[in-house]
């Protein structure tokens, strides 16, 4: 007889690739429309598979989570942020809950480097007026954005993304790279792209012409950059988000935005996503993106391989490589 496979639900469409290796291992229910969930669907799933295959969209709250009965085991997250899964919650219910680090760190950080260079030189606001027909031609004061290269960059939060949008910055770009961890990085860490620390992000603000967020959305940080620390920027320096849209207060970015005081702001990630504060749309300085960060087949895929390892690993009695909770 064959043994009965544990049952995987997919709460939203993978790369063809992933679909198919999830399918030769489990009995695999993806979803159908690709709709994000509601909390109704995911108190379903819970009591319908062994293994949830989630990803940032689904809201795995503790309310979600006080579901029964519960069958579920395993969440593996599709992707490495997981606040939007309340892991107290989650080991309450005895659910383990792994992620998927290390792939995506490349592409975010790509990102994170193109927003710094799209607000630094005007690239959105130059392609609207393209598209627009309203460019009139060369002019030597036309569009003058910033320089990047030799300019300050401060990074917040040393993890892997950090880390490596400061080797492009420095190595690519000649930019001085300032920094804020909550773990400090040894001195050879720091000397691979000339990190220098600061001990507050007060200090860090200071000294920046453009602060990059890599910090995850903690009670901590949760609208960490308020109009007191805007305050402390440089005049028209610039802010880029790819890490969560809640470490920001929006309403004090667009006032700095309004003011001059933020010279202009690349934003991959909101709060309350796919909803989008209507005031930075209004707004020539800003370049917004839906959430692009890890969005290449490569990486899509890797995150999927990374999930189903998990997977396999645990319904296999193996230890869980990525186990965050
Ligand atoms: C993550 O992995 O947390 C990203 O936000 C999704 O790319």
């Amino acid at each position: 007889m064959t043994p009965t496979r544990p049952r995987v639900i997919v709460t939203r469409r993978l790369p063809d690739a992933v679909e198919a290796a999830l399918r030769q291992q489990f009995d695999v229910e993806v979803s159908a429309t690709d709709a994000p969930t509601t909390a109704e669907d995911l108190q379903r799933f819970l009591g319908q598979c062994d293994g949830l295959l989630a990803t940032v969209t689904d809201r795995l709250t503790a309310e979600v989570l006080a579901a029964y009965p519960i069958r579920t085991k395993i969440i593996a997250n599709f992707g490495v942020g997981v606040d939007h899964i309340d892991l107290a919650a989650a080991r309450a219910h005895d659910i383990i809950v792994t992620n998927t680090p290390d792939v995506l760190t490349d592409c975010t950080a790509d990102i994170a480097m193109m927003l710094i260079l799209m607000c630094m030189r005007r690239a959105g606001e130059g392609e609207r007026i393209v598209r627009g027909s309203r460019w009139i031609g060369w002019r030597p004061t036309e569009m003058m954005g910033r320089r990047v290269s030799g300019k300050t960059l401060g990074i917040v939060g040393m993890g892997r993304i950090g880390r490596a949008l400061a080797r492009r910055a420095h190595h690519g770009f000649g930019m001085r790279v300032l920094s804020v961890t909550r773990t400090p990085l040894s001195p050879a860490e720091l000397a691979e792209f000339g990190g220098e620390p600061r001990a507050t992000l007060e200090g860090l603000l200071a000294d920046s012409d453009v602060v990059s967020l890599h910090c995850p959305s903690t009670p901590e940080t949760r609208g960490m950059i308020n109009a007191q620390r805007l305050a402390r920027m440089p005049r028209g320096a610039f802010l880029v988000n790819t890490a969560r849209g809640d470490i920001v207060v929006d309403a004090d970015v667009i006032a700095a935005l309004k003011s001059g005081q933020l010279g202009g702001a690349g934003l991959d990630v909101f709060r309350g996503e796919p909803k989008v504060d209507p005031r930075y749309l209004d707004l020539e300085n800003v370049v917004v993106l839906p959430h692009l960060g890890s969005a290449t087949l490569e990486t899509r895929e890797a995150m999927g391989f990374r999930a189903l390892e998990n997977l396999t690993a645990f319904f296999d009695g193996r230890g869980v490589r990525d186990r965050v909770g």
